[in-house]
């Protein structure tokens, strides 16, 4: 197969689209959007965003000052907003309410929860580390706030339901979440069972 060596970027396509929200040193609720995201330890539960140090971010301030943040997931319909509170900056204007979104303070730390996004992990920052332009910023989870109609009858958040917004950075668009193609932990399971038995293993 032949292939291409691409210039070196930040490959990040495709991500969960997600509003990070903190309070500034005056109890105002600063909040941006942002790709870089990842889910990064299980037990606690944690997750780590990376925002650009190089450039002033109100809401990196924020955070940094308060220690906390709450970390949202908007769903498709909420797109427009998503990606207002991505180009524009909470030095210039109060982003939130020019949206007409709400907030209320979250339970376990001192962060404002957007009231109208669907999901929201309330998150203690543990960790922070620059690397290159951005600094990774770690929160511990300390509590999960979804609304009803995301769950499905065992209470488990349903990505169809949720319907978050993928990021592309190499298009510059916004994509929502595709059709289910195998069961996790089960398609390679019995590969592996094939596998192990054609090697005589099982
Ligand atoms: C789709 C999208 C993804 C973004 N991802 C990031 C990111 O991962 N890290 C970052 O530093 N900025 C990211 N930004 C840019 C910030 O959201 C933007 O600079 C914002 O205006 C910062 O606002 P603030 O100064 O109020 O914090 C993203 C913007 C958009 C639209």
């Amino acid at each position: 197969m032949a292939k291409k060596e691409l210039k070196l970027h930040a490959v990040v396509s495709p991500t969960v689209t997600v509003v990070v929200s903190a309070y500034d040193e005056n109890g105002k609720a600063e909040a941006c959007t942002l790709a870089f995201y990842m889910v990064s330890s299980h037990i606690p539960p944690c997750v780590t965003i990376a925002i650009n140090a190089t450039q002033r971010r109100k809401t990196l301030a924020a955070m940094l000052e308060s220690k906390a943040f709450v970390l949202g997931i908007p769903s498709v319909d909420q797109v427009r907003e998503a990606d207002y509170l991505g180009v524009e900056s909470g030095y210039n204007t109060d982003k939130i309410r020019n949206i007409g979104f709400t907030t209320t303070e979250a339970k376990t730390v001192h962060a404002p929860v957007i009231n109208e996004l669907p999901l929201s992990l309330e998150c203690e920052i543990v960790h922070a580390v620059t690397v290159g332009s951005h600094m990774q910023v770690t929160g511990e989870v300390k509590r999960i706030l979804a609304e009803e109609s995301i769950l499905n009858e065992k209470g488990r958040i349903d990505l169809s339901k949720l319907k978050p917004i993928i990021y592309d950075e190499e298009q510059l668009q916004y994509l929502s979440v595709g059709e289910k193609v195998a069961d996790a932990f089960k398609t390679g399971m019995e590969l592996k069972k094939k596998l192990d038995g054609g090697n005589g293993n099982e």
